[in-house]
C-alpha cells in the first residue's frame, strides 16, 4: 500500500500511527527502528502518543537497525546516542536493543544481535527509511538478499553523504553493524518511509524497477504486507508511473 501525505511531518505522523496501532493490538511488540533525519517527525509524535497516555511502549522490545561501529554510546554521532535524544530519554521505560557501537569484535556482536531478535520472535513491525542508493538499514548495494545481521561495510556516497552530519574535522566510520535483509523480509508488516525529492529517483527505481541487490530496496517488491510512506515532494516522480503502481497493486 502506498499512502501520499502532504509534508514529511504528515509521514513521520502516519508512521507513528501505524506503531500505535500496532502496540494497541499488541503491546509486546517487537519492532525494528531506523535513525537519520527522516523518521525524527515520527519519534517526537511517538513521545506525544506516550505523553498523553494513548500508547505504552513499556511492554515492546525495540531493536535498532544499524549502528556505527568503532564510536561511544555517547558520542552524537552515534544512533544510541540519536535514540537517547529522540525517544529514550523522553519516555518511559523500554526494552531498547542496538548493537554496540564500541565493540571489540563487531562479526560477534552482529550474530549476537541476530540471536537476540531471533528470540524475541522476529520483528512484528519494522520501520525503514532508504538511502539514496537504496540501502535500507546498512545494507549497501550489492548485499545479497540472504544476509542477516552482519558487519557492513558502508558505500561511498553513504559516506559522503553522511559526512555532512559528523561536520568538519571528524571521519564518518566505514563499517557498520546492520541488520540484514533476510531478517528485515521476515518482518509481519514492512513500513518504509521516504520523504523529500531526493528520495524520488531511488524510490522509484526500488519500487519499479529490477529486483537486484545492486539497489537493497528493491527487494521489498516481494514483501508481501509492506506500506510506503511518502510526502508529496517525494510522490511527484514516482507517481508518474501510475500503470506500475496498478501491476503492483499499490
Ligand atoms: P535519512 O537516511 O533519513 O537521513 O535520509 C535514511 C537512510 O539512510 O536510511
Amino acid at each position: 500500500m502506498l499512502k501520499i501525505e502532504k509534508s514529511s511531518e504528515m509521514v513521520g505522523f502516519a508512521a507513528a500511527a501505524m506503531v500505535a496501532k500496532q502496540l494497541i493490538k499488541k503491546p509486546d511488540s517487537v519492532i525494528a527502528l531506523p535513525t537519520g533525519a527522516t523518521p525524527i517527525s515520527m519519534y517526537e509524535t511517538i513521545v506525544k502518543f506516550v505523553k498523553y497516555g494513548i500508547i505504552s511502549i513499556e511492554k515492546a522490545q525495540l531493536f535498532n537497525l544499524d549502528e556505527y561501529v568503532g564510536l561511544t554510546r555517547e558520542d552524537p554521532m552515534s544512533f544510541a546516542y540519536y535514540m537517547e535524544k529522540h525517544l529514550l530519554s523522553r519516555i518511559e521505560r523500554v526494552q531498547h536493543n542496538i548493537p554496540a557501537t564500541d565493540t571489540k569484535d563487531p562479526e560477534r556482536e552482529a550474530s549476537d544481535y541476530e540471536e537476540k531478535i531471533e528470540k524475541a520472535g522476529g520483528f512484528d513491525l519494522c520501520l525503514l527509511g532508504i538511502g539514496i542508493d537504496g540501502h535500507i538499514g546498512f545494507n549497501e548495494p550489492g548485499t545479497p538478499f540472504s544476509s542477516i545481521t552482519h558487519v557492513a561495510h558502508l558505500h561511498p556516497s553513504t559516506i559522503e553523504r553522511n559526512s555532512k552530519e559528523f561536520g568538519r574535522g571528524r571521519i564518518v566510520p566505514d563499517i557498520a553493524i546492520t541488520v540484514g535483509i533476510k531478517t528485515i523480509m521476515k518482518s509481519r508488516h514492512i513500513v518504509l518511509m521516504a520523504t523529500g525529492v531526493e528520495k524520488s529517483s531511488i524510490l522509484k527505481e526500488s519500487l519499479f524497477g529490477e529486483i537486484t541487490s545492486d539497489v537493497p530496496a528493491s527487494v521489498l517488491q516481494l514483501h508481501p504486507n509492506l506500506t510506503i510512506l511518502v510526502d508529496k515532494e517525494c510522490a511527484a516522480k514516482v507517481i508518474s508511473n501510475a500503470s506500475e503502481f496498478h501491476r503492483m497493486n499499490l
